[in-house]
């Protein structure tokens, strides 16, 4: 396939508002790579149905979330931001792919067997073919790269999987993408216990920092960080707490582990924490102010809405289309 610049895609489920761990694992990563390459991103919606939603609030969230991925530096005139939803290829794509897809492959899923069990009462057929539907969303932009955190490196792996199966039989229809994985921040870890990764849905308020927390709730959230013997700020494997806070610190200010080292020597876990919540709060307020001025300006948001799902209908269409075609489908009669 001719590309004039090489595609990415990504995107967030819907669901609640974005935490540190969303900005440093990916966020960040796309605001930072989008002149280099033609940009899609998904509000990622149909995932999100696959956990029970309060619909007038899951509607909100949702589009709060559009709001947010501008907010931090998006231009949705230059790249393509929309609704998974509203794009009904997603869900075609992600059904012809099922058809392509084992069994095996996905029972060995670790975010399946760990949403499972957090949700017992609901483990329904989309929680276990979510990483199909993940698949055709990149698949259908014929995505060369898909920037996300760590915990979304075996959706990759099963996507390129499929694409590559289906490619031996049909030829070459999917372009086989790569994750990128940013160097700090692809896996930040929950404040009050750091062997736990950070999450939107953790029950103790202490342990996730959100993108539109104010000042005084960082600070505070990162004060009460749960930190590890010792007083030195050094990075090191035994010290999880203070490695997540370094983690942290780099991913925002773009420092090197040695350069905190160096920064903090001599000082205690306190200046350090402070130091840490400050770099955090100075970064998400820029991104916290835009976004309440997104969020007042109604008409703009649906204009960028309108646009770029008209964008991404046609796009992926193409795709389908040759999908469609290879695998037999009787044409569309226009
Ligand atoms: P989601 O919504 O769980 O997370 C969105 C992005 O944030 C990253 N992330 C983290 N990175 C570092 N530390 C953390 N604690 C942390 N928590 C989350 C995730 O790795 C992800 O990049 N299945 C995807 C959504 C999706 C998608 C796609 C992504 C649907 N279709 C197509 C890429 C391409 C998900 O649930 O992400």
């Amino acid at each position: 396939m001719d590309k004039e610049k090489k595609i990415l895609y990504s995107g967030m489920q819907a669901t609640n508002t974005l935490t540190l761990g969303n900005y440093l694992g990916a966020l960040k990563n796309w605001v930072s790579l989008y002149n280099e390459y033609e940009c899609f991103y998904g509000v990622m919606d149909l995932h999100s149905l696959t956990v029970r939603q309060v619909p007038a609030e899951f509607r909100k969230n949702a589009r709060s979330l559009y709001a947010l991925y501008i907010a931090a530096g998006l231009d949705p005139e230059k790249s393509c931001i929309y609704f998974q939803s509203h794009v009904s290829a997603h869900a075609e794509l992600a059904w012809i792919l099922n058809c392509f897809t084992y069994m095996g492959e996905l029972s060995r899923m670790t975010q399946f067997k760990d949403k499972s069990a957090k949700h017992e009462d609901n483990v329904n057929a989309g929680l276990f073919t979510y990483p199909v539907l993940m698949a055709a969303d990149i698949l259908l932009y014929q995505a060369d790269v898909v920037p996300v955190g760590v915990d979304q490196k075996q959706h990759l792996e099963i996507t390129r999987d499929i694409a590559e199966r289906f490619n031996n039989i049909y030829g070459d229809v999917f372009t086989i993408p790569e994750p990128y994985i940013g160097k700090k921040g692809a896996k930040v870890m929950s404040l009050a216990d750091p062997e736990k990764k950070m999450s939107k849905s953790d029950e103790n308020q202490n342990a996730t920092v959100f993108l539109l927390d104010d000042k005084d709730t960082v600070i505070r959230k990162f004060k009460r960080a749960v930190t590890d013997s010792g007083a030195e700020v050094k990075y090191a494997e035994d010290k999880p707490g203070i490695s997540n806070l370094m983690e942290i610190y780099g991913g925002v200010t773009g420092k090197s582990f040695e350069e905190i080292e160096r920064e903090f020597e001599g000082k205690g876990y306190g200046d350090f924490k402070l130091a840490v919540g400050e770099a955090v709060s100075d970064e998400l307020a820029p991104i916290r102010k835009r976004y309440d001025e997104l969020m007042a300006d109604s008409a703009y948001i649906d204009k960028c809405i309108k646009e770029n799902d008209d964008k991404a209908r046609y796009v992926s269409n193409k795709t389908l289309r040759k999908v469609r075609k290879k695998v037999g489908l009787t044409e569309l009669i226009l």
